[in-house]
């Protein structure tokens, strides 16, 4: 009932602020330095002005698409996030649960807290896909890679915008460490939020698969994760131990976009880490259109970063994605509400991209295009 009045993503949001200790909240909120790049991702939806169709007959309405040549529920994905569990218990295993409900894909991050064995124990018939860090260890990448083949991953996402961890003030002034330490600033954030405590430590511990293989501290983990030195050879490196489908993420630059599709993979996402990372980088849908038309049809492209709405998605759509991904939403959902939480999410999304499709004038995902929009981008799809 009370997540039922939660009419938007905000509202959930708002929610979460009230249930989590600040610093677990700024971790998930947060972007990297001024934040400006994380703003402008939303801003850049803001600036969008559709041209709506009218009278055409739009009751019946179909958000139904295929990623990969799978077929889906809608063009969403759930993003790889880390650590999913210190913001609520149930974690990763209750987004894969919605995900396996509603007939999305699911990404596990490297830096996930339950193994890829369990989370594929708990959605059994979702397809899920392994986000990987190219680390220094590339034996310990490749134990990692094995497991999740073994355990089902169809799909292999290979994040290539953290080269070096982004500033993330917020964490660095809230003392936020990973796993938390508790230090008097932290422990009286806690204070004020003990529900979130007794949730966190009453349940099973985080269990890091990246942790047990790579073996060594957390911290050394941490970094190891990182590798400056990848580079586009890399991508070979992967086709040769993964069979599956490979989506390169992180990408903003069309000359890029189009090196990583020549090396072979099937799928390029438009990301700039949720603004995580380099800060006044372009917002993911500003540099959308060029990527797309640098990719043209050798690929499928997608889009993360901003996407607050159904509205929103249908505007991804418009400036030539095939799907969207989505991050922080459904970790607010998580805060607010665990698996129900992520489940409204879900059908915010849900509802809100049927109505924009219905009043823009379209009954089917392939008929959204530029032409819905007042000023199409000048490297239109
Ligand atoms: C992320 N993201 C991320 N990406 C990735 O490839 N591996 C990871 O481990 C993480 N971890 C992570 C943690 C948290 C708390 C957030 C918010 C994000 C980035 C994520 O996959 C995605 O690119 C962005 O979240 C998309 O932007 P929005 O939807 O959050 O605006």
């Amino acid at each position: 009932r009370r997540l039922a009045r939660a009419h938007d993503i905000e509202d959930l949001r708002e929610m979460a602020r009230r249930r989590t200790p600040r610093s677990v909240f700024d971790y998930v909120d947060g972007g990297a330095e001024t934040e400006s790049t994380r703003r402008r991702n939303a801003s850049a939806f803001d600036d969008v002005e559709f041209l709506p169709q009218v009278l055409r007959d739009v009751s019946r309405v179909d958000p139904g698409t295929t990623i990969l040549g799978r077929p889906v529920s809608m063009p969403f994905v759930f993003a790889p996030t880390g650590f999913t569990r210190m913001v609520q218990h149930e974690g990763e295993a209750a987004v894969a649960r919605v995900a396996e409900r509603e007939g999305v894909p699911y990404a596990l991050s490297t830096m996930g807290t339950i193994s890829p064995e369990d989370l594929a124990a708990a959605a059994p018939g979702a397809d899920r896909w392994f986000q990987l860090y190219v680390w220094r260890d590339r034996a310990a990448s490749r134990r990692l890679l094995e497991r999740a083949a073994a355990a089902g991953f169809t799909t292999l996402v290979v994040t290539v915008d953290v080269a070096v961890p982004g500033a993330r003030l917020r964490d660095l002034r809230s003392g936020m460490t990973i796993p938390p330490t508790l230090t008097l600033r932290t422990l009286a954030g806690i204070a004020r939020r003990p529900r979130w405590w007794i949730d966190v430590v009453t349940h099973e511990p985080l269990r890091f698969a990246a942790l047990e293989e790579a073996g060594g501290g957390f911290a050394e983990v941490v970094d190891g994760v990182m590798d400056p030195g990848v580079d586009f050879g890399d991508l070979e490196w992967m086709r040769e131990h993964w069979s599956g489908d490979i989506v390169v993420k992180g990408v903003l630059h069309p000359r890029d976009a189009r090196t990583v599709v020549d090396c072979g993979v099937q799928a390029v996402a438009v990301s700039n880490h949720g603004g995580r990372q380099l800060d006044r980088a372009a917002s993911t849908l500003a540099a959308l259109p060029e990527v797309r038309a640098a990719v043209g049809t050798d690929a499928e492209v997608y889009l993360d970063g901003g996407v607050r709405s159904g509205t929103d998605l249908a505007a991804a759509l418009a400036h030539g994605a095939d799907a969207v991904l989505v991050g922080r939403p459904y970790l607010y959902g998580l805060m607010a509400g665990g698996e129900q939480g992520v489940s409204r999410v879900h059908d915010l999304y849900r509802q809100g991209f049927l109505r924009a499709l219905a009043l823009l004038g379209v009954t089917s995902v392939g008929e959204l295009g530029p032409h819905l929009l007042r000023c199409p981008p000048a490297h239109g799809p």
